[in-house]
């Protein structure tokens, strides 16, 4: 089936009465033999949008690090990287694919062909580097993207997903489509101000009202706190419905470069600098973030689960 009709397909499956219309049309002996080893249901999966605005704010390394560290904390966690264009989360962990979001939307993989492991048993989507059409895809097609992971048959609690740098559809729709958004921020005017811009589109654009901020590359635990006051005052000014929660602070770190030459995570090659502890505990404040039960009605990674898990309440 050519990609372009699996991802309208896709579309179709994510809305929430497809379900109920695709068994009463089931001839009866497909019922059958359908209902007679119900498959059981498999849990929500709490989503986390890491985006920023500005590039090079340190979107992939949180991504990364947070996935890791999710993953030791016994979390099951999957980390797409959404950046279509110019992915580069394997190359953060030294991974090379066999396959990458490329080949899935080409038709030439499935989605479970491309899932590769990182440290800690993390399971990582790859994208690819150096495709333009995979950065200009419509926004149907992201959508299709999103609800591709309907069909992922693994057990997950949590999803990380790294957006590419801007306002783009794609950043728009992937974050529209996870529960909660990281919004990644540095000390300089251009990243408040994108940062701004963004948290602006997604709410009005996208119904995203509720942001997650991380300060990173600060000189110290108060540079990452007034820098939070600075874009929550402006928030609050002219977009009164947003609500902004600070998050935490990840400090300029020489050892996170270093980690990052040696293709590493460094909450991993090095758990005790300062910016793998401040991930560590930003990934601890994660992990207790609840899995959502209600689907919101709008695009959103794994709404299959919880229909299932609302239809056997
Ligand atoms: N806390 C930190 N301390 C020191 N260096 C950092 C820190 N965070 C990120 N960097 C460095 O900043 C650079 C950009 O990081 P990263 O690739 O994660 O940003 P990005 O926002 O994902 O960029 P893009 O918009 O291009 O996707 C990298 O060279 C990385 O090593
Ligand atoms: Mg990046």
């Amino acid at each position: 089936m050519p990609p372009v009709w699996r991802c309208a397909l896709k579309i179709c499956a994510a809305l929430p009465i497809s379900p109920i219309s695709r068994s009463t049309t089931m001839p009866l002996h497909e019922y059958t033999t359908v209902t007679s080893v119900p498959p059981p249901p498999m849990n929500s999966v709490r989503s986390i949008a890491v985006t920023g605005g500005k590039g090079g704010v340190g979107k992939t390394n949180l991504s990364v690090n947070l996935s890791v560290a999710l993953a030791d904390l016994g979390k099951r966690t999957l980390l797409l990287d959404a950046d279509l264009g110019l992915a580069n989360v394997d190359v953060l962990l030294g991974l090379a694919p066999k396959y990458t979001l490329a080949d899935l939307v080409a038709g030439r993989c499935e989605l479970e062909e491309l899932l590769i492991e990182g440290p800690g048993g993390l399971l990582i989507v790859p994208a690819a580097s150096g495709r333009r059409h995979m950065a200009e895809l419509q926004q149907a097609e992201h959508v299709g993207l999103v609800n591709v992971f309907n069909d992922l048959q693994r057990d997950l609690d949590t999803l990380v997903v790294d957006t590419a740098a801007g306002i783009t559809d794609s950043v728009l729709t992937f974050c529209q489509a996870s529960q909660d958004t990281i919004v990644v921020v540095c000390d300089e005017p251009a990243s408040i101000t994108d940062a701004y811009a963004l948290i602006k589109v997604l709410s009005r654009e996208r119904g995203v009202d509720r942001i997650q901020i991380v300060a990173n590359m600060v000189r110290d635990a108060n540079e990452g706190r007034r820098l939070y006051d600075k874009i929550s005052r402006v928030c609050e000014r002219f977009l009164g419905d947003v609500s902004l929660n600070y998050l935490g602070a990840v400090p300029q770190c020489e050892w996170l470069r270093m980690a990052v030459q040696r293709q590493q995570a460094v909450v991993r090659a090095y758990p005790a600098s300062p910016s793998a502890r401040a991930i560590t505990d930003i990934a601890r404040r994660a992990s207790r973030w609840q899995a959502p039960v209600e689907p919101r009605g709008t695009v959103e990674f794994f709404v299959d689960r919880m229909i299932q898990q609302r239809a056997m309440a």
